[in-house]
């Protein structure tokens, strides 16, 4: 690969998604790239690149989306998810009793095993038959993988990852090799693409943002800006969930950690502003 082309890919996905591919190898990118070349007929990383110049912009959401890291597996971190378990939910369910709405956001959800698996532990609470309206939004960048969300369906390594086999069983249904989750864990969780680089502006009254795992592929601006404006869209008395090798640390003051509980952190109390004020 031409130093050219790769530093034209390093700056156009820099700008459309603030991901930074640092020293990724040649091969690296290049098998990345192989699919969308194919479905593109080029030959080559420098025709891709050459027509990038031009801007095609389907062209370019389809290789930003093909330089996306997607990994994930349900109860990832498992830790993680105990603390929401343990400790978020409860709380909420308390706070949130007379009202009835919980909004949880998973804010890169790769194929969607995050949403899913917070919709396990809330349907473990039976809150649809208690009246409570439950809402978890799931969006990422890459709309194939929201897609695949949507379907619902996963092959049979991935759900031999992190889920036990009882929710296996309670949850799903099998289908050929695959196996589909069940209605009422999809009636409760919406997928939508969304660049995290975009506005906010339609998310609102979140009471957790589980953003994991993604801020370690982003700059240090795009770290800020998602930050920034989840500490717009988190209610005042929400969490927001990083992912393990994650931190604020450095990028905002809006969010002071939880003790003893991993990746959980709360709004700090110097950025609300009512709590400032006086
Ligand atoms: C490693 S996965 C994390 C999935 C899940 N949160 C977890 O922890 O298992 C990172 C996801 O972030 C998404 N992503 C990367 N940049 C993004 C952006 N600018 N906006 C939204 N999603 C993005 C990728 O498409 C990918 O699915």
């Amino acid at each position: 690969m031409k130093p050219d082309d790769v530093a034209y890919l390093t700056h156009m996905l820099r700008r459309r998604s603030g991901m930074m591919l640092g020293r990724a190898k040649p091969e690296f990118i290049e098998g990345r790239l192989a699919p969308v070349m194919r479905r593109f007929g080029f030959k080559d990383v420098s025709g891709l690149v050459a027509e990038l110049r031009h801007g095609r912009d389907a062209l370019a959401r389809a290789v930003t989306e093909a330089m996306t890291t997607n990994e994930s597996s349900f109860f990832r971190d498992r830790p993680s998810f105990d603390v929401f378990e343990q400790l978020v939910l409860p709380a909420l369910l308390t706070r949130r009793g007379s009202a009835k709405r919980l909004r949880i956001w998973s804010a890169a959800c790769a194929a969607g095993q995050e949403a899913y698996s917070i919709a396990m532990l809330l349907d473990d609470h039976k809150l649809a038959a208690k009246g409570w309206t439950i809402d978890v939004i799931a969006t990422d960048i890459s709309a194939e993988m929201v897609a695949r969300g949507e379907q619902g369906l996963y092959g049979h390594f991935e759900v031999q990852r992190g889920l036990p086999v009882r929710r296996l069983v309670d949850h799903f249904s099998q289908e050929g090799s695959s196996w589909r989750v069940g209605e009422n864990l999809r009636r409760m969780v919406t997928f939508r693409p969304f660049n995290l680089l975009d506005s906010f502006g339609w998310l609102e009254d979140i009471d957790v943002v589980f953003c994991r795992n993604v801020l370690m592929y982003l700059d240090h601006k795009a770290k800020v800006g998602v930050l920034d404006q989840i500490s717009e869209v988190l209610l005042p008395d929400g969490y927001l969930m990083l992912g393990s090798v994650e931190t604020p640390q450095g990028l905002s003051n809006a969010f002071d950690p939880v003790p003893g509980s991993p990746g959980l952190y709360v709004p700090a109390r110097a950025a609300l502003p009512r709590q400032a004020v006086g």
